[in-house]
């Protein structure tokens, strides 16, 4: 359980900050919203008040024996401001204190993270870019926007990033205050996520448990950490995360193509999606029907090792990192596979997780041990998606050259 501060400033996006806030309330966490004047527009407080069951703070001139305005930040494990307007994102960057929530981010000592969200011009103003590469450089998280409808007609850059990733941010900064230093800025990183689908006929395919979830964890970390993302995404029912770019693809033929183009210029490649070894040798173009008889035996061809063509192509410097998805048998534990693995495959990390009961496949949660071909080794227990992909980083971080 954390103390968090929800600063809600002025935008049309603030109804979208409600979910975000129940969300935090669910997960156990002592929430207190502070709206700004023009926040409260757009949702009132008794909202934000039932929601957090407790008391909304709104000015600096309430309850002043209790000076709101330095004791809201001082005693915050977190300050989150969702929505980020442009005016808020300026007056938070020349450290104005005219109302409670800017006279709080000045008296936080905690991480701070802005989800912004506006139109698309104000976005790419230089005087947004300014303010937000001078709160970057002091040390607050500020989220790229997501890409898509705005109020009124307008559609582009800008969007409030999905609450739901919000959520797992500020809980991984809840979980480790360290975890989205500044220091992918300006690498390219590409992550593979969810699991191929190998077509047997037009309405049928082999395929697995994937979900993408630990890929776009993977994605919306690095991207809060600077890196400029791409992602190749295969059967990822899931909206695009903040600031990446997503490449939407269905079978394993369809994920090398995408892959390989994108890989060849990322410093970093990270294949977290399931990719299936096999897939049916002969797969037919109508829909195989019940009437035919007994079915035929499905032959199976086998797929090319995506990863192992990375690494035979791996330039100078780039950092590849491979999962695996183990259980453990007669001929090994879980960590000895993966060891074995990391040798035959050739990347620089090797990531790998316990399956089966239930774990790893489609749950919010996740535990790994990291493997490096130099031997490190780092356990991660059990704990969000997010903290498991910061981990990651943080190895990759330390293998990528100044
Ligand atoms: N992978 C890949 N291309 C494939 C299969 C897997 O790039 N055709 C990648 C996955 O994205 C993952 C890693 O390889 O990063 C491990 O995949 P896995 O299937 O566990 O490895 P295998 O060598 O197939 O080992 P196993 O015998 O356990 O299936």
């Amino acid at each position: 359980m954390a103390r968090i501060v929800l600063g809600v400033s002025g935008g049309i996006a603030a109804y979208k900050a409600v979910e975000v806030l129940r969300r935090l309330t669910e997960a156990g966490h002592e929430v207190t919203v502070a709206p700004t004047a023009a926040a409260l527009r757009f949702v009132g407080a008794p909202t934000w008040a039932a929601l957090s069951g407790r008391p909304v703070h709104d000015e600096v001139w309430a309850d002043a024996d209790q000076v709101p305005h330095v004791r809201l930040g001082q005693r915050a494990d977190l300050v989150l401001v969702a929505p980020a307007t442009a005016d808020l994102l300026a007056r938070a960057a020349h450290g104005r204190a005219d109302d409670l929530l800017t006279a709080t981010l000045l008296t936080a000592r905690c991480p701070v993270l802005f989800a912004p969200a506006m139109h698309t011009e104000m976005w790419a103003h230089p005087a947004t870019v300014d303010n937000v590469a001078a709160l970057r450089r002091r040390g607050a998280v500020v989220l790229a926007p997501g890409v898509g409808r705005l109020a009124g007609a307008d559609s582009g850059p800008g969007r409030l990033p999905e609450p739901a990733e919000i959520v797992e941010l500020a809980q991984l900064l809840v979980c480790r205050p360290d975890a989205l230093p500044a220091d992918l800025t300006g690498r390219r990183v590409l992550v593979s996520a969810g699991g191929t689908r190998e077509p047997l006929d037009p309405v049928r395919f082999l395929g697995n448990r994937s979900s993408g979830r630990q890929g776009w964890a993977l994605a919306s970390v690095a991207a809060a950490r600077g890196a400029e993302v791409a992602v190749v995404a295969a059967n990822v029912e899931r909206p695009d995360p903040a600031g990446a770019r997503v490449a939407r693809v269905g079978d394993a033929a369809e994920l090398r193509t995408a892959v390989a183009e994108l890989a060849a210029d990322a410093d970093v490649v990270v294949m977290a999606a399931a990719v299936a070894d096999f897939r049916p040798a002969d797969p037919v173009a109508h829909k195989i029907k019940k009437s035919a008889g007994a079915p035929a035996p499905i032959a199976l061809a086998v797929n090319p090792d995506v990863l192992a063509e990375l690494v035979a192509a791996r330039r100078p410097g780039q950092v590849i990192v491979g999962f695996a998805a183990e259980t453990g048998d007669d001929a090994g534990d879980v960590l000895a596979h993966g060891r074995a693995k990391l040798a035959r495959k050739g990347c620089d990390l090797l990531v790998v997780n316990a399956v089966g009961g239930g774990r790893a496949f489609g749950r919010p949660d996740n535990a790994g041990a990291i493997l490096g071909a130099d031997g490190s080794f780092v356990e991660v227990p059990l704990g969000p998606k997010a903290v498991l992909a910061a981990a990651v980083w943080d190895a990759v971080a330390a293998r990528l050259g100044s």
